[in-house]
């Protein structure tokens, strides 16, 4: 049995309970001073505060001094699209001359380049460009993250980046949750014929990737020029039928419909909503659909942020925040730049930040049950921060405050 003892923790600082946290609740934190945490075999054994030790700490293998500073649940990072082919630097002085998103995958770059590099890429090279995220990610603090397939289309490819990812999930110690994601672009050949490529993944594609049990969730891009709420709902009502759970990328650049479908679906989580209205939150909070927000791609895009106060405040839907990692609209994976972003741009406070990237997006990943939280019980996942308390967290940007990781009771960064 190993154990860990983390002791004189400065402050421990974690929302509490499994299930996702909205309205006032996402601000409630348990803030405990003085703090020990011992872990057990990779799980929370015991908690004390104000001093005290666990009762089993002397017979601790490993012991860790904090040294006064402040822990917190490893983040789960819910929204990334990690695993892809190349780069896409070539864009940004498109982007400078005006060019829009959507201007760019019209002329057949943007998402589409990515795919036709994606399809060119072997198993091998994926596998070891994905592990260097994941390496990143967990050095930044991360110890659970969620990754979509997208960038094959074809079934053969799809499967390809679902079968790296479901390899990469047993040997690193990052914890991943698959999305599968056919339905991320229109490709040329299926332009005109988007009716006929939603049959095609609901034949074909979805029972194939579901019987070898690749993905938990599914996702769609709901949007202007790529897939209609007609295409999207037929997509996603053949996904539950399946088992899968839903996802959808939602208003990120026209509101056509896609936070209402999610919340009239009760779809797991709608993503992006940078655009969304109120018919949409009106939704979402009827259905119980978490709203994944994603600032780091406002940034990108420069585009304007979603209205998370009136999400919290007004229509009591749960938020969590997310990256996006990928090669186009957010080439950053820092969980950590997305909290600062939270704060000054969503202008969340620093324990509803937390709440946003620990058990909120734990549950959007049908996770809340073992992560997101310290508590007796959960895994052993946690950061100790260079940090004093959160609010230094959550102010200070560009460095990496992450100072050890320790996912299941291991030291991994
Ligand atoms: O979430 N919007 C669709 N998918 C990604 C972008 C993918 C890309 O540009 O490669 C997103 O922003
Ligand atoms: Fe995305």
């Amino acid at each position: 049995m190993a154990s860990l003892l983390i002791k004189n923790i400065g402050i421990l600082q974690t929302p509490v309970g499994s299930y996702s946290h909205r309205g006032k609740e996402q601000g409630e934190n348990l803030k405990l001073k003085n703090a020990a945490i011992l872990i057990r075999d990779g799980i929370i054994a015991e908690i004390t505060a104000d001093g005290a030790l666990p009762e089993d700490a002397s017979e601790a293998d490993e012991i860790i001094d904090a040294e006064g500073k402040l822990v917190t649940p490893g983040l789960v990072e819910g929204h990334t699209h990690m695993i892809f082919g190349g780069y896409r630097q070539n864009e940004i002085p498109l982007k400078l001359k005006g060019a829009g998103y959507l201007d760019i995958l019209r002329a057949g770059g943007g998402i589409l380049d990515t795919v036709t590099k994606t399809r060119a890429a072997g198993f091998d090279e994926l596998y070891d460009k994905t592990e260097g995220f994941l390496d990143e990610m967990m050095s930044l603090g991360v110890t659970t993250c969620e990754a979509k397939s997208g960038y094959g289309i074809d079934l053969e490819t799809e499967v390809k980046l679902l079968e790296v990812l479901k390899k990469l999930n047993e040997d690193h110690p990052m914890d991943i949750v698959s999305t599968f994601m056919p339905a991320h672009v229109v490709l040329e050949d299926w332009k005109g014929r988007e009716d006929e490529f939603i049959q095609l993944c609901i034949d074909e594609m979805m029972p194939y990737v579901k019987e070898r049990n690749l993905a938990e969730f599914i996702d769609i891009f709901t949007e202007d020029s790529v897939f209609n709420v007609e295409q999207s709902r037929k997509y996603l009502e053949a996904a539950r039928e399946l088992g899968f759970g839903l996802k959808i990328h939602a208003d990120e650049i026209e509101a056509i419909g896609g936070s209402v479908l999610a919340g009239e679906m009760k779809a797991t989580s709608a993503e992006h909503l940078i655009v969304i209205d109120e018919a949409g939150m009106e939704a979402m909070a009827k259905g119980g659909t978490t709203a994944m927000c994603l600032p780091g791609t406002s940034f990108y895009l420069g585009a304007t942020f979603a209205p998370v106060r009136r999400m919290i405040d007004e229509y009591k839907i749960p938020v969590a925040m997310a990256s996006d990692f990928n090669p186009g609209s957010c080439p950053s994976l820092n969980l950590q730049f997305v909290m600062n972003l939270g704060y000054l741009k969503y202008r969340m406070m620093p324990e509803e930040i937390l709440t946003a990237v620990t058990i909120n997006p734990a549950c959007a990943v049908n996770r809340g049950d073992v992560v997101g939280t310290l508590e007796a019980g959960k895994q052993g996942d946690l950061v100790i921060w260079n940090a004093e308390n959160l609010e230094m967290l959550c102010y200070r940007f560009g460095s990496n405050l992450a100072e050890t990781v320790i996912k299941k009771g291991m030291v991994v960064a």
